[in-house]
């Protein structure tokens, strides 16, 4: 699935990324800046915050109950953040956007 990844500053990335791989570990094997993930995906760090393109929302899904307050500990969320290691890439992501947010960088 092709996802593109937005920088604060506007820079995109566009990735291929195959099903099985979630959302941050294609981010960090392409070195796409902003996403930290500390914790390397175990939902316990919040680094890999990002916002869901409006349009993605229903087919991305809900924050699962662990990540929800994790998200909810950044004063800065917002109704359609996510944290990347939890959004586990399909087929029925192509095209995807997700925005890195200013307090990522
Ligand atoms: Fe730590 Fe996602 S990588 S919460």
């Amino acid at each position: 699935a092709k996802i593109t990844y937005i920088e604060f500053n506007g820079t995109e990335h566009v990735i291929d990324v195959g099903s099985g791989e979630n959302v941050m570990t294609a981010a960090i094997k392409n070195m796409v800046p902003g996403i930290d993930a500390d914790c390397g995906g175990a939902c316990s760090c919040g680094t890999c915050h990002v916002f869901v393109d409006e349009p993605w929302l229903d087919k991305v899904g809900p924050p699962g109950e662990f990540e929800e307050p994790m998200l909810d500990l950044n004063p800065d969320r917002a109704a359609n953040s996510r944290l990347s290691c939890q959004i586990e890439v399909t087929e029925a992501l192509d095209g995807l956007i997700v925005r890195i947010p200013e307090f990522q960088f």
